[in-house]
């Protein structure tokens, strides 16, 4: 059974982060929305969890009627944002609309990293945060972690446990021969993770920004875990602004909206045991 289902509803965004998968060529952009009849018509049964991501949802005019077709399938809807339009009419809407999760994207608390990196002024970020707090919806922060973050990972995981927020650190994921290859996780040498992995403070052992230090150093550094499998395999899927049906965000498409069903797709012998796990992948282990 597919328990969670994303929805790319648009590739388009209102920032231009200098890392964004779209900005350097990891992900095609695609023009236009994803077609929300189509979308009605695919999902045919019910679904633990959809979620609403993109390039960035809140620019998308047809946004209600995607939330409209996924609370009727769904009593888990969570949404992905960086934040810019987030006000308090929008939140009472999508809370209205079945929106119970709001996953926004912060990189840092303390330093400048938000700012040169992300496009998006830290300060209305966190002015966006504040008025979740008071939504009453669920919140999880999403959070980049470069080389010039990395050490600073437990201060957003304390922001996050005092303000009940749940933390999602995700590895930043870069082309290879990128001017922007300095900031990959895998840029650090060994030196300097043990430095990293021996600095975890004992009274955050048990978090997730721990739990991503760990894995991260044992898969991508130390290279002691073999044959992982993939944290995606038979439970999601992704349709993309196309209507093009993933098995993970980073793969190729395996059918289109237009002529599958999800009904369909759930009982086909699709999900195999799929054994490729990358970095880009690496948040969904955790
Ligand atoms: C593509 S964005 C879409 C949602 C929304 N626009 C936002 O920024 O939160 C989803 C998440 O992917 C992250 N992301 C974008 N490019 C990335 C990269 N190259 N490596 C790792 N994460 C990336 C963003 O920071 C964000 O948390
Ligand atoms: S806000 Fe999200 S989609 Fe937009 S450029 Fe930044 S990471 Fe990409």
């Amino acid at each position: 059974m597919i328990k969670n289902v994303f929805l790319i509803t648009n590739t388009s965004c209102n920032q231009s982060c200098s890392y964004c998968y779209y900005n350097i060529g990891v992900e095609k952009k695609i023009k236009g929305y994803l077609d929300y009849k189509l979308l009605k018509r695919f999902l045919n049964r019910r679904v633990h969890r959809i979620s609403i991501t993109g390039g960035e949802p809140l620019i998308n005019p047809y946004l209600f009627k995607y939330l409209k077709i996924a609370k009727e399938k769904s009593n888990n809807i969570a949404l992905s944002t960086n934040g810019k339009l987030l006000n308090s009419k929008m939140l009472a809407d999508l809370k209205k609309a079945g929106v119970c999760r709001i996953f926004i994207s912060l990189d840092d608390i303390v330093g400048e990293l938000q700012n040169n990196l992300r496009s998006h002024s830290k300060k209305s970020t966190l002015r966006a945060i504040q008025l979740l707090t008071k939504s009453g919806l669920e919140v999880s922060i999403t959070t980049v972690i470069t080389s010039r973050n990395v050490d600073r990972i437990f201060e957003m995981q304390s922001y996050c446990l005092k303000n009940n927020f749940r933390f999602w650190p995700q590895p930043i994921y870069i082309v290879k021969n990128k001017k922007s290859q300095p900031l990959s996780l895998k840029s650090l040498g060994n030196r300097k993770w043990e430095k990293i992995i021996n600095s975890i403070p004992k009274d955050m052992s048990s978090t997730r920004g721990a739990k991503f230090l760990n894995n991260y150093y044992q898969i991508f550094i130390q290279k002691k875990r073999k044959n992982i499998q993939c944290p995606f395999k038979n439970r999601q899927l992704v349709v993309n602004t196309n209507g093009d049906i993933k098995l993970c965000f980073h793969s190729q498409p395996i059918s289109n909206i237009k002529n599958n069903k999800l009904s369909r797709i759930s009982q086909s012998k699709i999900f195999k045991n799929e054994n490729c796990f990358a970095e880009q992948c690496f948040q969904y282990f955790l």
